[in-house]
């Protein structure tokens, strides 16, 4: 009956783009302060099994401005970190809230989480995928070039990584072509890989090349600290600098989703630069979550037969 966010394969092409659209909205209303109160009265729970600064101030703030109230789990402050039962944890949640956002390591872990949880479950951030994240991606692409099909967006680094597969599950879905530039070892699984639209190299100077926009991560992401020293070796290289950014057109710009080790995956020139999109991209967080609240909360309002009796009509489509 409830509907999650765990992957893009979530949400239909249709409800991808309402969310995008409303998201343009919230933005324009948040902007004007014009105050929108469609989750009047509900509850979001944060839970976080590794660190986050966006996405905890992000969810937190969303919920808030949509007249709702966020309660947050680090990982140090529940019984999940001394061993209760998952199901359990997603059991009672439940009762008390009418979302639930997770930030955990596997992605079994979120898909155990949400097929016990009773209310819509968000992916935020799990080792195999980053949706919210690719999301405020995409809609600051469009934001910025007015469109999304057709475009050619250059992922350089961890092909691996949460975000390369985040990515590399959007670009079909939304039509833009999608380059993968990663040492070998580091590669995406290929059957993740479009046939048509997407393409994996070891060559930054050939994703790079004309592309419309670059797209940077860690190295070394949350869990994988251990290897941060095969790592750092395996990626040099592959480091976002002016020279890359150059190679591309001449209005492309850079995307990183933040945290950034500059001088590592990018340098401060490039990020701090013109042509960084990394702080309009942090804030867009903000304006699609809240589409997302909004979609997947009233939807199971709806289904459960009780939305029309809790969504203020008035604010609904402002
Ligand atoms: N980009 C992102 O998810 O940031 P946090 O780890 O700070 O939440
Ligand atoms: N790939 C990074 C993203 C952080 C937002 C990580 O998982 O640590």
């Amino acid at each position: 009956m409830k509907r999650d966010f765990l992957t893009f394969a979530d949400l239909t092409d249709d409800e991808l783009r309402s969310l995008l659209d409303r998201a343009k909205a919230l933005k324009e209303a948040r902007n004007a302060r014009r105050e929108v109160r469609t989750l009047a009265g509900r509850t979001l729970i944060l839970l976080f099994e590794k660190a986050s600064t966006r996405t905890r101030l992000s969810f937190e703030a969303a919920i808030a401005q949509l007249g709702g109230h966020a309660i947050t789990l680090s990982p140090d402050h529940s019984q999940l970190g001394r061993g209760e039962p998952l199901a359990d944890t997603a059991k009672v949640a439940s009762r008390y809230c009418d979302a639930i956002m997770m930030r955990t390591f596997a992605d079994e872990r979120l898909a155990e989480f949400a097929r016990n949880a009773t209310v819509p479950v968000i992916n935020g951030l799990t080792d195999g995928a980053h949706p919210v994240q690719v999301l405020a991606d995409v809609f600051t692409i469009e934001e910025r070039l007015g469109k999304l099909k057709g475009l050619t967006v250059a992922f350089i680094g961890d092909g691996s990584s949460n975000m390369a597969r985040s990515f590399l599950e959007a670009a079909p879905r939304f039509g833009f072509s999608l380059r993968v530039a990663a040492p070998k070892g580091y590669q995406p699984p290929p059957e993740l890989v479009h046939p048509q639209l997407c393409s994996v190299s070891d060559s930054p100077a050939k994703a790079a090349l004309g592309a419309d926009v670059l797209v940077t991560d860690v190295w070394t992401s949350m869990g994988q600290e251990a290897e941060k020293a095969a790592r750092l070796a395996a990626f040099s290289g592959y480091c976002v600098d002016q020279a890359l950014l150059e190679r591309a057109s001449p209005k492309a710009f850079v995307l990183h989703c933040l945290p950034a080790h500059r001088g590592e995956e990018i340098t401060a020139e490039v990020l701090d630069g013109p042509r960084s999109a990394a702080w309009d991209e942090a804030e867009n967080r903000l304006h699609v979550q809240k589409a997302l609240l909004e979609t997947l909360v009233l939807a199971h309002e709806r289904a459960l037969g009780i939305g029309a009796q809790r969504s203020p009509a008035a604010g609904v489509t402002a």
